[in-house]
């Protein structure tokens, strides 16, 4: 091996089997400390600290030198691991016991002073995306970085072991609905003409498998320009996978392994096989969400039979009508504070509830001894209505419950967005390490959306109906069809979804024909993937993870700009490049390409 100039060892490295040789180390300094004239710093590589002292007594001139030092400069020292004097070991330290007594110092590079200190947590996220490279220095995202490449490493390896094979598809390609905007880019060669970026390499997927590939992955970047969110980037990285002549249980099965590889590769967590598994319509009525948090219960529940005859005309009206009564009991949260319960309210009317307040019941015992149920609404409930609720909420002193009647979509967004709020408030994630993984299986095939009055693909075109739902979709009965879909959740979030897809072109043309896309935009948009099925296409499948979200959830993190080296903000903008930035004139032009944007009236220059 040739010997490296700069350093003999790692920063994380030396212990006391190491007392007597003489080492170079290279790296920043961490910190520097003067202790009556002796030099102390701390030396920071990648791998971790390694204390260093210069003690003038031994060499004056040297720690004069070093008395110069500032924070993140980095240097290159020469010296002897000795002991470190008796009670001055650092035992959190791996390189706690010894020092390195320095004989020589070579200043690499000086810093200047940095625009925030690396040792504190920093509120202000745009100075840290600004200068992200020095961000990035902090040990905490340092191994955000590097367990994400032990996750992306461990993913590699678990599919290529399975025989999966890694093919790069294009970025400048077609639009593919994913159910985001698309970013454009404007092809100079085909005047007038633009490439979208991918948001899934989906369709090219389904082609590798037409082509006979088998078993195909990719680590894929992927962009859609939506409203961004925590778990959102405009870019982001999926691990996209797709296999030929499988059903649901194989991709399950594989999907499963591979994030058990995923998670153990992070942290060395075990977690039992298989995930569980609830349908779309179970986990909707009892979580109110299609990606449930189950560490907590909190369980919306049915109150139909207790209220089927209520004396509170309201949710017997609303039974009658064919809606739903849903509660949910938060145990032991009567003494919810009032700031709390407007918030609760707030994001219930968010969440699409029409009235100011929703109903409750407070379960507290007077100054008497005397169990009270403190509500607005208890006094309409008979006494036997009264009985069938505590028992079906198994009701107990201090409990807080919350009702809702409406339609049954609102009443899952509404109560579903409660228990989340319920949750956070009553900490009771805090200092969980669970990892609850679930599997969301049995979705629609689709959705009747009301602001489009059209029927939309809940997870997209290609998704296979039920092969026992075929003849509900031939029939017009859309909103019955159910999908060979499946998401993968954990904690509450959704970690990746897919499906089996259509591999007929009658059935695909036939789901097309249903999302409003008739024959000519079929042929414009989807020609290929037509023609394709056309020449022996294979059954298919396969699902796509957000590798983001994984990383986000091993690293503890809660947000996925942590795991991402250099993300955009909120505004989907990049502080540090300063990007996206204005193009001149003559670049627009070889483009065909011209600006109808102007600043708004208040944003004008007054002057121009
Ligand atoms: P889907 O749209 O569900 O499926 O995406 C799969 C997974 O990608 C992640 N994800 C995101 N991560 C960060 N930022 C985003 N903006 C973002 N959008 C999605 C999520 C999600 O579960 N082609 C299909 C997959 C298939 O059918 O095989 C697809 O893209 O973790």
């Amino acid at each position: 091996m040739i010997p490296n100039p700069y350093r003999s060892h790692h920063c994380s490295q030396l212990r006391a089997e190491h007392i007597g040789q003489t080492v170079t180390l290279a790296g920043w300094v961490n910190s520097a400390r003067d202790h009556g004239g002796v030099i102390f710093v701390d030396l920071r590589d990648r791998e971790g600290l390694t204390q260093v002292v210069f003690r003038p007594e031994e060499n004056a001139e040297l720690a004069a030198q070093s008395h110069e030092l500032r924070d993140e400069d980095v240097i290159q020292v020469t010296g002897k691991v000795s002991k470190r004097l008796e009670g001055t070991e650092n035992s959190k330290l791996g390189t706690g016991e010894i020092e390195i007594v320095a004989t020589s110092l070579t200043v690499v590079n000086k810093a200047d002073v940095l625009p925030f200190q690396l040792d504190r947590e920093l509120s202000n996220e745009d100075l840290r995306m600004k200068y992200r490279y020095l961000d990035l220095r902090r040990p905490r995202m340092t191994n955000n970085i590097r367990t994400r490449h032990r996750i992306t490493t461990a993913a590699r390896n678990y599919l290529d072991g399975q025989g999966f094979v890694e093919v790069e598809t294009p970025i400048l390609s077609n639009p593919t609905p994913e159910g985001a905007r698309d970013f454009l880019v404007p092809a100079r060669l085909s005047p007038s003409k633009f490439f979208a970026l991918p948001q899934a390499p989906q369709q090219y997927k389904q082609l590798l498998m037409v082509a006979g590939l088998e078993r195909y992955f990719q680590i894929a970047r992927c962009f859609r320009d939506e409203d961004l969110r925590a778990d959102r980037q405009p870019e982001f990285t999926q691990i996209d996978i797709e296999a030929s002549f499988v059903t649901q249980p194989d991709i399950i099965n594989l999907v499963e392994g591979l994030l058990i590889s995923m998670f153990k590769a992070a942290h060395g967590a075990e977690v039992p096989l298989p995930f569980p598994r609830i349908t779309y319509q179970e986990a909707m009525d009892k979580y109110g969400s299609d990606k449930p948090d189950t560490r907590y219960g909190l369980e919306i529940v049915d109150m139909a039979d207790v209220f089927a005859d209520s004396g509170f005309k309201i949710f017997k009206s609303t039974l009658d009508n064919g809606g739903v009564v849903r509660a949910i009991n938060a145990k032991g949260f009567a003494g919810i504070t009032t700031g709390q319960m407007i918030r609760l309210n707030e994001l219930a009317i968010e969440a699409g509830m029409k009235v100011k307040q929703l109903a409750f019941i407070k379960v507290e015992r007077n100054a008497e001894g005397v169990l009270e149920y403190k509500s607005p609404l208890w006094k309409f409930f008979g006494e036997a209505e009264q009985q069938a609720l505590l028992a079906k909420l198994a009701v107990e002193e201090n409990d807080l419950i919350f009702f809702y009647a409406g339609t049954w979509d609102d009443a899952c967004n509404i109560l579903g967005r409660t228990r989340i709020e319920i949750a956070n408030m009553l900490k009771l994630t805090e200092g969980s390490t669970a990892l609850n993984f679930l599997w969301v299986v049995d979705f629609p095939l689709l959705a009747f959306s009301p602001e489009d009055q059209a029927w939309v693909a809940v997870h997209h075109p290609f998704t296979r109906p039920k092969t026992e739902d075929i003849p509900l979709l031939e029939a017009g009965e859309y909103g019955k069809v159910r999908a060979e879909a499946y998401d993968v959740v954990l904690n509450g979030y959704e970690l990746g979804g897919g499906s089996i897809r259509i591999h007929e072109r009658e059935l695909q043309e036939k789901m097309f024909t249903v999302l409003g896309v008739g024959p000519e935009e079929q042929q414009e948009k989807f020609s290929h993937l037509l023609d394709a099925f056309r020449f022996g296409a294979p059954p298919h499948g396969g699902l796509a993870l957000g590798l983001d979200r994984i990383a986000m959830l091993a690293c503890g993190e809660d947000s996925i700009r942590e795991v991402i080296a250099f993300p955009k903000n909120n505004k989907a903008v990049d502080l540090m490049t300063d990007s996206p930035t204005n193009v001149d004139f003559k670049q627009l032009r070889e483009l065909y390409v011209q600006s109808t944007w102007k600043p708004k009236p208040k944003e004008a220059d007054p002057v121009a």
